[in-house]
């Protein structure tokens, strides 16, 4: 699987992931403690897993638009 097709299937997993953080979120006085304590962390440790994947996915476009790289270093006066 290329980096592309892996962030078609991984962004929106994350969108769901973050959603069902949220919505944990807001129930959570609803929801059983037994339960959240598990299921929120779950999410969110799973959330933050995607979220790694994606910016080591897009490390291309994020080095190109911020400029992160030897090149750009080498052109600056100290
Ligand atoms: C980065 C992703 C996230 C991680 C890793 C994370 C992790 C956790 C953990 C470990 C707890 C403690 C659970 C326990 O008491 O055993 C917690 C509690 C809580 N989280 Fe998150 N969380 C994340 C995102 C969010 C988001 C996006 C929201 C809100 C929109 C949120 C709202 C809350 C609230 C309100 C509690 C306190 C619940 C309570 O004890 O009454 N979290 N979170």
């Amino acid at each position: 699987m290329n980096k592309l097709k892996a962030l078609l299937v991984i962004n929106p997993i994350m969108a769901l992931l973050f959603l069902a953080l949220v919505v944990t979120a807001i129930f959570n006085r609803v929801i059983p403690y037994q339960i959240y304590s598990i299921l929120h962390p779950v999410l969110g440790y799973s959330f933050l897993f995607c979220v790694l994947c994606h910016i080591v996915f897009n490390w291309v476009w994020i080095k190109a638009n911020f400029k992160i790289s030897k090149k750009a270093d080498a052109g600056k006066k100290i």
